[in-house]
């Protein structure tokens, strides 16, 4: 199981992407490519960066019906991602339908992974609006099992998360960690915060990574202070 270090491309255009990459010299990188770039851009860029040897994470978390999942997952199954993920509050029908959409004739597919509840949905929020009233983290730990019974590959969680969803889905299925920062950065919006070298304790698989590495003055080296925390 590969260790890696996820760059999150959080820009807003093609130039800036580009740019970004271009501090590279031949480096292959794994990048995250999220909603806004990828709907203003359009699947092109995906298909420049899969020219330039770089493997991508799509972060589009789908959530349909069963049949209009397993539709788009055909379709980003043939934009030759490495790396996609749902909503996990879409059931294991849907979850299994994504699957399916996924796996090219050929039997390869891309890793397919688990959203659980967003960071951004407080246990509040969760009760009030979702009227879900159970506590937070066992909600998390069973969306975690669920993605596990349909199959999926993994689910992005908290570094401090990591061992209790290994614990409980097995050591083999993924963990994809943001929550990021060296020792010596400022959190940003994050507040739950750890180091490549802390998450790499905690058994994250990938971490992935924005703002310590597309907001260094040096990217390259950022970058590289990660992998060697990281991977080793
Ligand atoms: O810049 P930063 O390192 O905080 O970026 C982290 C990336 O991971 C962003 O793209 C963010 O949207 C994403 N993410 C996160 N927390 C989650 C899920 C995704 O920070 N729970």
């Amino acid at each position: 199981m590969g260790k890696d270090v996820i760059i999150a491309c959080d820009f807003n255009s093609k130039e800036e992407v580009m740019k970004f990459l271009s501090k590279f010299e031949d480096e292959s990188l794994y990048l995250k490519i999220g909603m806004e770039l990828f709907y203003s851009e359009g699947p092109q860029i995906i298909k420049e960066i899969k020219k330039q040897g770089h493997k991508i994470f799509l972060d589009l978390k789908l959530h349909d019906i069963p049949n209009t999942v397993m539709k788009a997952m055909r379709v980003l199954a043939d934009l030759d991602i490495d790396m996609c993920n749902v909503h996990a509050a879409g059931t294991i029908p849907m979850m299994e339908a994504a699957l399916k959409g996924l796996t090219r004739e050929d039997g390869t597919r891309p890793l397919l992974i688990a959203v659980t509840q967003l960071t951004s949905t407080s246990e509040e929020t969760m009760k009030k609006d979702l009227l879900i009233n159970e506590p937070i983290e066992e909600v998390v730990s069973h969306y975690a099992k669920n993605a596990k019974i349909s199959g999926l590959d993994g689910i992005v969680c908290s570094p401090l998360e990591a061992k209790g969803v290994h614990d409980s889905c097995g050591a083999q299925f993924l963990t994809i960690t943001p929550g990021i920062r060296f020792a010596t950065d400022d959190k940003g919006d994050q507040t739950r915060v750890m180091t490549p070298a802390q998450a790499k304790e905690m058994g994250s698989d990938y971490i992935v990574v924005g703002r310590p590495i597309t907001g260094a003055e040096n990217v390259v080296e950022a970058y590289r202070r990660c992998v060697k925390e990281f991977v080793g």
